[in-house]
């Protein structure tokens, strides 16, 4: 499905379902049906945390410890500007990272938002799930937190991303957040703030499922580079950024989060699956809803298609897993049947 119109057709006919089902000729396959678990998921980015996890799981750990571990490895990777230490910083060059976490067994999940100088916040938000009767501590009181759990301060910019930022500041300084009331409304007239070459919304996701059908997913990321200060987008978000239940199965996402949050994607990606939806189609169902509901002018491009990317990502308890994204080209790590490696995503519409 690859058209605006078709996509709107299937919307329309599938409102009036309870159960979404996608046209006969437009069914698309599972990436696998049913493989042996363990089963875990990433993003593109995430090869190294299913390898990881899938070691972990395989010598008895529980899915949350092994996806952490998993993606402890890229938070702490300097060359990904998109997820921890060596992630691009906010507008005045701080960087700010979001992560949250979700244990299927348990139904229990922590998160932690705008969280600085800390190396991996994705352990930070385990640790609000497991240590404190809250789900989500933000800011200064997300550090002391980390801080008092015996996690040490340490300068999360690096070189090679003081200099990105710096050249944003130098020659993009105009392409901001900020919106005055001409830029909000001029029709069709875009903000330079969804301009992919100089921001990046990359983020890493993690789900799996392990032998006994357990699940747990985690999302962590730096966020939307040069955001305003205390911008928190859907990676911490349960429901939004990531969501489990240990009935069903799993999903995340990464891309532009302000979209997946007005959309509650994890969580519709998980719903879409308990009412029969296979997970591909399930994140397909939920690209499509985002596409459809993007109506702002300056996120459009001149066919009314967004002008950003979304990926959402899912498994199911049984083992079947899938993603799927707006634009064409995407992929997503995949650890299933003893094999690590990278499969397209699905597409609503196709990158001229
Ligand atoms: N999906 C990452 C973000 O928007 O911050």
């Amino acid at each position: 499905m690859t058209d605006h119109l078709s996509r709107r057709s299937f919307l329309l006919a599938s409102a009036a379902a309870a159960v979404v089902r996608l046209p006969e000729s437009q069914v698309l396959a599972d990436a696998s049906a049913s493989p042996k678990r363990p089963i875990i998921i990433s993003s593109a980015n995430g090869l190294r945390a299913t390898a990881k996890a899938a070691e972990m799981i395989g010598g008895g750990a529980d899915t949350l410890d092994a996806v952490v571990a998993g993606v402890n490895i890229v938070e702490a990777d300097p060359t990904d500007h998109s997820v921890g230490y060596g992630g691009l910083p906010n507008e005045n060059g701080v960087v700010e990272l979001d992560s949250c976490v979700m244990h299927g067994p348990t139904h229990n999940a922590g998160a932690v938002g705008a969280l600085r100088n800390i190396m991996h916040a994705s352990q930070v938000a385990k640790l609000v799930m497991e240590r404190t009767d809250h789900v989500f501590i933000v800011g200064q009181g997300a550090l002391d937190f980390a801080r008092a759990h015996g996690h040490k301060e340490v300068e999360m910019l690096t070189e090679d991303a003081r200099r990105i930022w710096l050249r944003w500041k130098e020659t993009h300084s105009d392409r901001d957040d900020w919106l005055s009331p001409v830029k909000a409304t001029s029709d069709n007239k875009h903000s330079d703030a969804m301009d992919e070459v100089a921001f990046t919304y990359g983020t890493i996701h993690c789900s799996a499922v392990d032998a006994k059908g357990d699940i747990s997913g985690v999302t962590t990321t730096s966020g939307l580079s040069y955001k305003i200060p205390g911008r928190v987008g859907d990676s911490p978000i349960i429901g939004a950024g990531c969501y489990v239940d240990n009935e069903v199965g799993s999903a995340g996402s990464t891309g532009r989060g302000e979209a997946v949050i007005k959309n509650c994607g994890a969580f519709a990606v998980v719903e879409l699956m308990r009412h029969g939806a296979s997970p591909a189609d399930a994140c397909l169902e939920v690209v499509g809803r985002i596409a459809e509901h993007t109506r702002d002018p300056r996120l459009l491009d001149d066919q009314k298609r967004p002008r950003f990317d979304v990926k959402m990502y899912a498994l199911s308890r049984d083992g079947r897993f899938g993603a799927a994204s707006i634009w064409s080209g995407g992929r997503f790590a995949i650890y299933a049947d003893g094999r690590n490696r990278l499969e397209n995503a699905k597409y609503l519409f196709k990158r001229s």
